[in-house]
């Protein structure tokens, strides 16, 4: 047979001779061709390409996605002259199947853009949508249709996913039922679901799936993100006060997250780039939990390239920071390990947990959590299949607990995603492999750029996540409300007592928001105070008190010539209610409370000092504040002057009226941070109305407070606006810091019961 493949190869004229008599071809590329849609080779037409085809939204190639250029010079799959490639319009599964529902227009198929209606029987009630779209994804939009009779079952009828087949139907405790799915469809999600005490199924409803079927970005971010906040936010700490929420795991709780990506030849390098990119935004977003995670980091072919150990956080080597830059930094060499080995992956992960087992000792372990993410086509050619090794590592989590009852539950201890990305998706080898209780665990993805990404820069829905003090998004969004998204904390303070004060200020707590003592003039009362805070609850919040700092006095210093003394510049105005905490209304972090110690990635028992270390490091530290332009805001940029640089900028101080050599120590006390002027950087400059303003800087998602607006040498700009210092002008904010038993004397004070207080740290 060896002289008839040679005989091809020469006949179209593209064979290379290698080594002696050996040959390779070239696969052709003549009739290759699609209607309706074209192709990409991974690598031109040599031996090893991937060829894959690509249609227009709603559509899908058929009968083949992809197709392999073999070292003989040959498609596999075979192109067949009898079925010519093309683009089929995009088909959903039947909905036919659904009980005692009338659906209308009754159709043997269903293609894409067809509406569908359901009505139920008569003395039957309806359950999830009445009208369904079929969507160029290959799903129905909205919920399954389900239409039943109240008979006294334990739980609710389950319901029938279109293209699906169940068996049960006795709704009662203890009762099972099963998933199958018709014709060429396959079954995602929870083969088989059992009614528990509490009148809920066990597992997630399943869904059919085509060979075209994917997951949008969107249902992505729903369904891991779910999953994964619900592991994130019981390593919480700080949770019990918080309505709802259970703490599965004590504080001690270690999480290991161990990622793996396909990088394979299968796999294309647009693919690699894009899981890559996911992984460091994923990283990126977890980390704005309170949870600081151990990661180990592979990318796989045949063999394993190890990006980071995750051994290494065992022996405190390594900080976040440094995962970010080894991913970053992480080019695919030459693939020419043809292979794939998944196996591998899962032997090396069982590895690394029995070194953690071993070092932290079994007591230890069952503190440990264990979160798998897996991105691969399941396309593997060699070390066989994983599902042993999953095994092994089931019962390592586990600790051979199997049956009831588990306490508490060791499944939670163990979570296997599975994103299968990639032109062909090998399912049936890869749904096997997830694991862990709760939602979806195995996701689809269309090869579609940015897919990833995108639905993991969605899997923090602020609205939902309480207690994380600054979490916020961090672009523009252009929506309306795309501000106080990015600001939820901004406040605008309105003082009217005869004359009218405008200030800024910062939610600190869902009842207090901090502002300027300056604000406020003697005489004034709450009444005459009003806070805004556009968080769609009402935007006008009435305040109940409000509580200068005790040792602030503008006229304190009047006997060494200071005009006006701005030392201690701070209060707190309590709020009559709590603001509803959202992504639009959330307090920002302030100095030296766990909270904060929390956001920074302080491990243990953290100290202000620390803090300040971390926010405060630099001799020039970009700072940002913002300033009001009609009914939202704009930041500015400043860098306060430490260390060494800070002398030169109090000096400017001089400027300001009343302010002499004599009396420059006496009116720049060290409570103040010193910013502006155009040199090395070109700060922006308080306005008018600014002040009270938060002083901030972002950390992993999280803000936090430094300093608050206070008092500027000269008056640049009345105007108010994103201005530009003069070369002389400084602005000088109060260092929280430095006000510290202020801030806790009243947010942290626990002999009250109007307010749930904030922890501050000991020292
Ligand atoms: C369903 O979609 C197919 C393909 O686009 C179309 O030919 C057909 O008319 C649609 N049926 C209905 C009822 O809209
Ligand atoms: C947490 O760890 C400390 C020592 O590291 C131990 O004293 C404490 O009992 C642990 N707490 C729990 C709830 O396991
Ligand atoms: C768990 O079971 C395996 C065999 O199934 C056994 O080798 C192992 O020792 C058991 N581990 C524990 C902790 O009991
Ligand atoms: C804390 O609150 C209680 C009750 O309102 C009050 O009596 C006490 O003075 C407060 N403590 C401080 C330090 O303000």
């Amino acid at each position: 047979m060896g002289l008839s493949v040679h005989w091809s190869c020469f006949a179209v004229l593209s064979c290379l001779l290698f080594m002696g008599c050996k040959v390779w071809c070239d696969c052709p590329d003549e009739g290759m061709q699609m209607a309706g849609g074209h192709y990409t080779l991974s690598k031109q037409l040599r031996s090893g390409s991937l060829l894959v085809y690509h249609c227009p939204e709603g559509l899908y190639p058929s009968p083949a996605l992809s197709r392999l250029c073999q070292p003989d010079g040959t498609w596999r799959p075979k192109p067949k002259r009898f079925s010519p490639q093309r683009c089929r319009i995009v088909e959903c599964p039947d909905p036919n199947v659904l009980e005692y529902t009338n659906i209308h227009p009754p159709q043997v198929k269903y293609f894409v853009d067809n509406e569908t209606t359901y009505e139920c029987y008569s003395g039957y009630t309806m359950r999830g949508s009445t009208r369904r779209v079929c969507l160029p994804n290959g799903k129905w939009s909205g919920s399954t249709p389900i239409c039943s009779r109240d008979s006294g079952n334990d739980c609710a009828d389950p319901g029938i996913p279109a293209g699906a087949t169940r068996t049960g139907n006795i709704f009662r405790v203890d009762e099972r039922v099963k998933y199958s799915c018709n014709g060429k469809l396959f079954l995602v999600g929870s083969k088989e679901r059992v009614c528990q005490e509490n009148g809920q199924w066990t597992g997630k409803e399943p869904a059919c799936y085509y060979k075209h079927t994917y997951d949008t970005p969107l249902e992505v971010s729903e369904a891991f993100g779910s999953a994964i906040k619900e592991t994130l936010t019981t390593l919480e700490p700080l949770d019990d006060t918080q309505e709802g929420r259970k703490i599965r795991i004590s504080k001690n709780g270690t999480l290991n997250i161990y990622i793996a990506v396909d990088i394979s030849e299968s796999i294309e390098d647009t693919h690699f780039t894009d899981a890559r990119n996911a992984v460091a935004k994923l990283i990126s977003k977890i980390s704005s939990f309170s949870v600081t995670p151990n990661y180990e980091i592979i990318f796989f072919s045949s063999e394993i390239n190890e990006v980071v150990n995750i051994l290494d956080y065992l022996d405190g080597k390594i900080v976040l920071g440094n995962v970010k830059n080894e991913l970053d930094n992480y080019k695919v060499g030459d693939r020419n390990n043809a292979g794939t080995d998944l196996n591998l992956v899962f032997t090396t992960f069982l590895e690394r947990m029995a070194i953690i087992k071993q070092r932290s000792g079994d007591e230890g372990f069952k503190e440990h959590r264990h979160v798998i993410i897996v991105f691969t086509d399941g396309a593997y050619n060699m070390g066989g299949s994983p599902t042993f090794t999953v095994e092994k590592i089931k019962n390592m989590v586990y600790m051979n607990q199997t049956g009831e009852p588990k306490t508490p539950s060791r499944e939670e201890f163990l979570d296997i995603y599975i994103f299968a990305i990639g032109a062909e998706i090998i399912d049936e080898d890869l749904q096997p492999l997830v694991a862990g209780t709760g939602g979806q665990h195995y996701f689809r993805l269309k090869d579609k750029k940015d897919n990833l990404q995108e639905a993991f820069d969605e899997i923090i829905d602020e609205e939902e996540v309480k207690g994380l003090c600054g979490l916020h998004k961090d672009y523009d969004t252009g929506s309306r409300d795309s501000k106080r998204k990015m600001y939820p904390w901004w406040a605008y303070i309105v003082v009217q007592n005869g004359g009218t004060k405008k200030c800024l200020g910062a939610l600190v707590t869902p009842q207090f928001v901090l502002t300027a003592a300056h604000c406020f003039t003697f005489g004034d009362l709450p009444e005459h105070v009003t806070v805004e805070i556009d968080d769609g609850q009402g935007k006008v919040k009435r305040v109940k008190t409000f509580k200068l700092h005790p040792e602030y006095n503008i006229n304190a210093k009047v006997k060494d010539g200071v005009k006006e003394f701005y030392d201690y510049d701070v209060a707190l105005i309590q709020l009559e209610k709590d603001v509803e905490i959202s992504s639009v209304a959330r307090p920002i972090c302030i100095p030296c409370t766990q909270e904060t110690s929390d956001a920074l990635q302080l491990v243990g028992e953290s100290t202000c000092k620390q803090q300040e270390q971390v926010l405060l490091k630099n001799q020039l530290e970009k700072l940002n504040f913002l300033t009001k332009i009609g009914n939202t805001v704009e930041e500015k940029d400043a860098h306060a002057k430490l260390g060494d640089n800070r002398g030169a900028c109090v000096r400017h101080a001089l400027e300001a009226d009343g302010i002499t050599l004599d009396n420059l120590e006496v009116a720049v006390t060290d409570n103040f941070l010193c910013t502006g002027g155009r040199n090395p950087f070109r700060d922006h400059i308080a306005c008018t109305g600014d002040s009270g303003g938060a002083v901030f800087k972002n950390y992993e998602h999280r803000t936090v407070q430094v300093a608050l607006v206070s008092w500027g040498t000269k008056n640049v700009c009345k105007a108010g606006g994103v201005v530009e210092s003069v070369e002389t002008s400084r602005d000088f904010h109060m260092n929280l810091f430095r006000v510290v038993p202020f801030l806790k004397s009243i947010l942290g004070n626990d002999t009250q019961d109007e307010y749930v207080p904030l922890q501050f740290l000991k020292n």
